[in-house]
């Protein structure tokens, strides 16, 4: 066990005894403090070419956990594959009052509400800018502030803002916290907006990938049209999905908090999305599977369904940063079982199951 994940086992009671955001802000506070090391090795079984990068492995730290961009390079030493920062707003915000992140223990599970509160472009720029040079994949994932007058005009800043520093990009218009964001996702308000940011990416020295990430709870249609928006280059990768408004299956009074609900009772639902949109994109669009995953079975099932990278948040509130280093694991052994020298054949071949999975 690693001196993070022993730190975690020893702490967890401590953080579990406090609320979430209080235990959350401690969290950060310690990896902050940490004295920053290099993205730890992974086996070259595990390497990934996705959007024209390299990833050392297919796990990513999904958005909202380093909202300001704090401690990418610490997550990176944990094993992750990528960090993801952000979402960040043009402007800093408090986001919805407290408290407005919520454990649901029994269900694995987490909801919040926590409504975009950043920093702010500038800070997070900074913070980057900072640490420019140093190896590992850092996406910024970009937003637009609750009371902003030109929605899409915030996604374009983003894209001005961070284009010589993220590597890649993530477009978030899926988080259900903000009132009327998810509007984006609507075929004519989509393409639009996809128009405005190519545009803007033209200007740009750097072109960072871009990724898209949307809602779970989407149908048919809905999917239908973003695949269809999305195809020809509009985009370099979907990201399925963010967290969700339905309360499938849950347990004990939390469950009606108001937010989107994240953690295991998330995966079903996401990775069905995930098989259904890699089927009717034929696979053109390369995915990253996020919901759900709390475990290297979980993780095999969102690449078989149709991903080329993971990401994970919630089920690290529950079982610390060992669970990264565990589902590398789990992930390389399948590989060898199969005699498989790379995830690629393992990409989308259940998809047509409806990526049932586990
Ligand atoms: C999130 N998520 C999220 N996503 C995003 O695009 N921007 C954000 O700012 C946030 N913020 C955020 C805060 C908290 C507390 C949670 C739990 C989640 C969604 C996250 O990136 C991911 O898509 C979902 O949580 C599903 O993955 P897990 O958590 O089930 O592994």
């Amino acid at each position: 066990m690693g001196l993070a994940a022993l730190g975690f086992a020893l702490a967890r009671p401590l953080l579990h005894a406090i609320d979430a955001e209080r235990a959350h802000g401690l969290t950060i506070a310690v990896l902050k403090a940490m004295p920053l090391a290099r993205p730890s090795a992974s086996p070259d079984l595990l390497a990934v070419n996705a959007f024209g990068m390299r990833f050392p492995n297919p796990l990513g730290l999904a958005a909202g956990f380093d909202k300001n961009a704090d401690v990418p390079d610490a997550m990176l030493s944990l094993g992750f594959g990528f960090a993801e920062v952000g979402t960040v707003t043009p402007k800093a915000q408090e986001g919805n009052p407290r408290p407005r992140l919520f454990r649901l223990a029994e269900d694995r599970a987490v909801i919040n509400r926590m409504g975009f509160n950043n920093a702010g472009h500038t800070e997070t720029y900074l913070k980057l800018r900072a640490r420019a040079g140093r190896p590992g994949v850092v996406g910024v994932n970009i937003g637009a502030n609750k009371d902003t007058t030109d929605r899409i005009g915030d996604y374009v800043q983003g894209i001005r803002v961070f284009s010589d520093v993220a590597s890649y990009f993530a477009v978030n218009i899926s988080s259900p916290n903000t009132p009327g964001l998810r509007g984006l996702q609507s075929r004519d308000a989509l393409r639009q907006l996809l128009d405005r940011l190519n545009a803007a990416r033209q200007l740009q020295d750097r072109k960072p990938p871009m990724l898209l990430k949307i809602a779970p709870d989407l149908g048919d249609d809905e999917l239908q049209d973003i695949a269809t928006v999305c195809a020809r280059g509009a985009v370099d990768g979907i990201i399925v999905s963010n967290t969700t408004l339905s309360r499938g299956g849950l347990s004990g009074p939390v469950a009606s908090e108001a937010g989107g609900l994240s953690g295991e009772p998330l995966f079903a639902l996401s990775t069905r999305m995930l098989a259904r949109l890699y089927a009717m994109t034929g696979g053109a669009i390369p995915l990253i599977g996020v919901g759900g995953i709390g475990g290297a079975e979980q993780a095999w099932a969102k690449i078989e369904a149709g991903a080329s990278l993971v990401q994970l948040y919630s089920a690290l509130v529950y079982l610390g940063p060992a669970l990264v280093t565990e589902i590398l694991r789990g992930l390389e052994s399948r590989l060898m079982a199969e005699n498989l020298s790379s995830l690629a054949g393992v990409v989308g071949r259940k998809a047509h199951h409806g990526g049932s999975g586990t």
